[in-house]
């Protein structure tokens, strides 16, 4: 059973067991999902009312099949999200990650998350196992192709442009439900939870596979399961929930290791 921490007042004093992990892990994988990126003003995906698929339905917008059915639809949707992250800005959560991997020490980040906030925030070498926004590449011959201008108007629906080499349509370049994560990313986030000896789950609900499972391989091999959220998650079987958003706890936790 985990140790819940309320957070939602501020970070406390950590319990010493915990800062005692926190500040003799060697190798840190981070995980993290939409909700890293909340407090930067993107939607998440499953909360109620303002997450995405609240409001969207994933099966008309997050498929191979919606896109073959209408792609301007598709596109225009990705192009819509696309914008949004152009105007957000990395959150005290991505600046704190990218500081704690300047630390003594080896922090790995993996995320699920298709924008590019980590980056901009400074983290290098990201792990995207579900994409990302700025790398569209052709339906037909998987070309990478350039990011277009963005559309004029908002909410403007527009056809997707077409690859130069085949004239295939351009697709986003994140993951598609019932599509595959591209390999190399998943092999190296799994090795890294393999050998982990702290694992932070930051902003995620776990609900999606295989990201899902990494912290489970991770506690397996016996590493600290820390998870940062405002939700506590009931089958949590980690060692501690900080209950809270991350744009407070990380920089908070930085500050007392
Ligand atoms: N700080 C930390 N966590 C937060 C914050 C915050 N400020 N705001 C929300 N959260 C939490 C929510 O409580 C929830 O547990 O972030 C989590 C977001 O969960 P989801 O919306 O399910 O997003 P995610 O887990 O990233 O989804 C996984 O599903 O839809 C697909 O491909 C998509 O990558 C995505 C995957």
């Amino acid at each position: 059973m985990s140790d819940l921490l309320d957070c939602r007042q501020g970070l406390p004093a950590l319990p010493p067991a915990l800062r005692e992990r926190l500040g003799d892990a060697d190798e840190v994988l981070v995980l993290t999902g939409a909700g890293v990126s909340a407090e930067s003003g993107i939607a998440t995906f499953r909360a109620a009312l303002s997450g995405l698929w609240a409001r969207f339905d994933p099966a008309q917008l997050a498929t191979a099949e919606a896109f073959r059915e209408d792609p301007a639809r598709v596109w225009s949707w990705y192009e819509w999200r696309r914008a949004q992250v152009l105007r957000a800005e990395p959150n005290p959560a991505h600046r704190a990650l990218a500081d704690w991997a300047e630390r003594p020490g080896r922090l790995h980040l993996v995320t699920q998350n298709v924008d590019d906030l980590h980056e901009r925030a400074g983290s290098r070498r990201v792990i995207h196992l579900h994409g990302s926004l700025h790398a569209p590449r052709c339906f037909d011959c998987a070309r990478p192709l350039d990011t277009p201008p963005l559309p004029d108007a908002e909410e403007q629906l527009v056809a997707p442009p077409r690859c130069p080499a085949c004239g295939g349509l351009a697709r986003p370049g994140v993951v598609w439900f019932g599509e595959s994560l591209p390999e190399d990313a998943l092999a190296t986030a799994w090795a890294l939870a393999e050998r982990c000896d702290l694992c932070l789950v930051v902003g995620t609900s776990g609900l999606v596979q295989p990201a899902a499972s990494l912290p489970e391989v991770a506690r397996q091999q016996g590493a600290t399961i820390v998870r940062i959220d405002p939700q506590p998650a009931a089958d949590f079987s980690g060692d501690w929930q900080l209950l809270g958003v991350a744009g407070v706890i990380l920089p908070a936790l930085l500050e007392q290791l």
